[in-house]
């Protein structure tokens, strides 16, 4: 079997999954069309913040290991395995996910292709997709050559996608072969020697896994959040009841956290591609499901806003607010969804001059919502400001002195939109602190 693999998609998680791969010991191309992508990498930059990826890509573009091309014709040559890693955005005209460019790459590769070939699809795909591709690869193969579809899904976070690659919790495989999983087996040997469990599948299954995990870890969220809503109504403090919950192992205290709600280029596309999905397979009572989880997570977007425009006295026209944190979560310069930027834009359409700080995210905020300001700094972002939005939860932000802060502010008031800053010590120095889900705060 060969050690080379090859690798189509150089985004987030192509770029870090072969850097991974690369890692692991393997001679690992990666194709993708866009050229200048492809110049930047190969000259070791990396076109997003990921920690500890910059290190790796260095590391093994100087070493040859790693490398990248626009050729399809060069990456059919290079391996018989190759890891499909491109986006499957949602439609501009619906919930559902966009596999043109999934369906994209099985056109342009399988013509091209000598031997037979296992294409291992990472892509999160709506279910089916992955029978359709085989059908597909089998129709395009040149006479002769058989080619394998196999499915095995990302479970990577952005800000740990090297632990999380490299010491996953578990690897699933959708397999049609015992020869593919053999082939899977091959490439993470390294790291299934690290007693890492294997879950071997079929294709359906192995695609239902990954929107399934994002689905319950979505639902746990929007629980926390519904609970929120509950303490706020009746004078409960939420952080406690999630408290006392989470000892109970069954629930556990992870991803619930209440607040702002989930954002990102994935938990929210893939909560309503799976709603899509649903639909069109008839479980309708699944999309209703679904469909609750997201609208209780949309809803908090706007009750942030609403808590704004109260602190300011019903109307935020004209009033400076200061919102710290731009990035969907901490640990990221992504602001793809992100629900602090959304309310920024929220408060700024009502009429408020918004000034946003972001540790990270700044130029990428910019490019999304040139018309809010942006500041350079936690000082410059609040001076003066009538009100202060936590909104995501960077350490800097934890870590700001309340007091200090007081003599730049013109009201010192702040709404912790992430529940992770310490009331007493904001209050002990004087602010006005909110929070959602703890009304006895207020
Ligand atoms: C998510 C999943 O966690 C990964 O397992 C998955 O591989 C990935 O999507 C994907 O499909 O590619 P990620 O998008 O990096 O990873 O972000 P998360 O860490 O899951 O956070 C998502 C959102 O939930 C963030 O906006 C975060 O602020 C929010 N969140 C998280 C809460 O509001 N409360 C919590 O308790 C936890």
């Amino acid at each position: 079997m060969s050690e080379s693999v090859g690798v189509i998609g150089a985004g987030y998680l192509g770029t870090t999954h072969a850097a991974c791969l690369a890692e692991l010991g393997f001679d690992v191309l990666v194709a993708e069309t866009d050229a200048a992508r492809v110049a930047a990498l190969r000259a070791g930059r990396l076109p997003f913040f990921e920690p500890g990826l910059a290190a790796l890509l260095e590391r093994h573009t100087a070493s040859g290991q790693l490398r990248f091309t626009t050729s399809v014709q060069e990456l059919a040559d290079h391996a018989d395995v190759h890891f499909i890693c491109v986006g499957t955005p949602q439609r501009r005209n619906g919930l559902a996910a966009d596999t043109t460019q999934v369906r994209t790459v099985v056109e342009s590769l399988v013509p091209r292709l000598s031997r037979t070939t296992f294409l291992i699809g990472k892509s999160t795909v709506p279910v089916g997709t992955a029978a359709e591709l085989s059908e597909l690869s089998r129709a395009l193969a040149p006479p002769g050559v058989l080619v394998e579809v196999a499915w095995n899904p990302e479970f990577m976070r952005e800000g740990h996608a090297i632990v999380d690659t490299l010491a996953p919790d578990r690897l699933v495989f959708g397999v049609a072969s015992t020869e593919a999983e053999k082939v899977l087996r091959h490439v993470y040997a390294s790291v299934l020697a690290r007693d890492v469990p294997v879950v071997v599948t079929d294709l359906t299954t192995s695609e239902l896994v990954k929107v399934g995990a994002n689905a319950f870890l979505a639902t746990k969220i929007s629980f926390a959040n519904a609970m929120a809503e509950l303490c706020e109504a009746t004078g409960g403090d939420v952080l406690t009841l999630t408290e006392a919950i989470g000892h109970d192992v069954r629930i556990g205290h992870r991803f619930l956290t209440p607040g702002l709600g989930f954002g990102g280029g994935c938990l929210p596309k893939d909560i309503r591609a799976l709603m899509a999905r649903a639909g069109e397979l008839g479980v309708s009572e699944v999309l209703t499901f679904l469909r609750q989880v997201d609208s209780i997570n949309m809803r908090q977007r706007r009750k942030i806003v609403e808590m704004a425009v109260e602190e300011c006295r019903g109307d935020v026209l004209g009033r400076r607010i200061a919102v710290l944190g731009a990035s969907f979560k901490p640990e990221t310069d992504d602001v793809r969804d992100s629900p602090a930027l959304s309310v920024a834009a929220q408060l700024h359409l009502h009429g408020a001059l918004v000034s946003v700080y972001d540790p990270r995210s700044n130029t990428n905020a910019a490019r999304l919502y040139p018309a809010l300001h942006y500041a350079d700094s936690v000082a410059s972002a609040v001076t003066g400001a009538h009100l202060v939005l936590h909104l995501t939860e960077w350490a800097e932000f934890s870590r700001l002195d309340p007091v200090e802060l007081l003599a730049l502010v013109d009201e010192p008031r702040i709404i912790d939109g992430r529940n992770a800053l310490d009331p007493r010590r904001w209050r002990d120095a004087g602010w006005s602190y909110r929070a959602p889900g703890r009304p006895h705060l207020n």
